[in-house]
């Protein structure tokens, strides 16, 4: 594995500052522990610790056995990969409520990726024997799970479509829709992108430079397509930048 980057390696690097605003409650999504039969929850809890984690840390990194997966109690986490050139790949930005570093423990392959606190957050650790128990004994439980890694596989088609076949402006407005999307809020001057993101940040996500992306967002910015607010980014009419050519 490549030597970790600068946003990964230091805690308070890539702007990653206390200004920044904090996520929005309404980004939470159903504690994944909630949507399972009450006895299942009770022995994945019994299992399972609770962990204080500031801005910046890892949570968890490559791994040939990983020993948990965990759930997002509060705050919010980013998932990456490196490249072999030390680049790093933001996959997604991980919700309060939602499960993740599941895929290899119910592979049984090696975990390839990083998850990063990206704010300080607190997040439950699930040992990989009671998780994958409970699997096995309920149904409904390894249904919600399948559906979830089905729901991501889909959304990476989309994403890998984007890498090949759009150009970095449209990834670019493509990116600030899905972040809005999943973690913003509407409110009377728009959709609010709603993340702590620097250019580099956004970068990594689309595969394209910090200056690349400075760019970009300079020319959505003067064509009235986001606008910026409260330290915030906002899309004023999300229907104008999915228009994008
Ligand atoms: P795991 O492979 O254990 O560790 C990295 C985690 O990132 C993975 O589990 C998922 O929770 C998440 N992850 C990895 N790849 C994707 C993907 N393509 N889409 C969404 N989430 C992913």
């Amino acid at each position: 594995m490549g030597q970790l980057s600068r946003g990964a390696r230091h805690r308070t690097s890539g702007g990653m500052s206390e200004r920044r605003p904090p996520v929005p409650a309404h980004a939470r999504e159903a504690h994944w522990l909630g949507a399972m039969p009450a006895t299942a929850a009770k022995v994945l809890r019994r299992g399972s610790t609770v962990r204080g984690y500031q801005v910046g840390e890892l949570v968890f990194s490559p791994s040939a056995v990983p020993a948990h997966v965990y759930v997002l109690e509060d705050g919010l986490v980013r998932l990456f990969r490196l490249t072999p050139a030390g680049e790093e790949f933001t996959l997604r930005y991980i919700r309060p409520g939602e499960l993740f570093g599941e895929m290899s423990v119910v592979s049984g392959r090696p975990r390839e990726g990083f998850a990063q606190a990206r704010v300080a957050s607190k997040i439950l650790w699930i040992t990989r024997a009671a998780f994958v128990t409970t699997l096995r004994a309920h149904n409904s439980l390894l249904y919600s799970v399948t559906r979830k890694i089905a729901g991501r596989v889909i959304e990476y088609q989309s994403r890998a479509e984007e890498l090949i076949f759009q150009d970095a402006r449209r990834r670019l407005a493509r990116f600030l829709l899905r972040v809005a999307t999943k973690h913003g809020q509407r409110d009377g001057e728009g959709l609010t992108v709603a993340l702590p993101l620097t250019h580099a940040e956004i970068a990594s996500g689309i595969g394209t430079s910090r200056q690349t992306v400075s760019r970009f967002l300079r020319e959505l910015i003067d064509a009235g397509l986001v606008t910026r607010s409260g330290g915030q980014l906002v899309l004023p009419d999300p229907s104008r930048l999915e228009a994008i050519e």
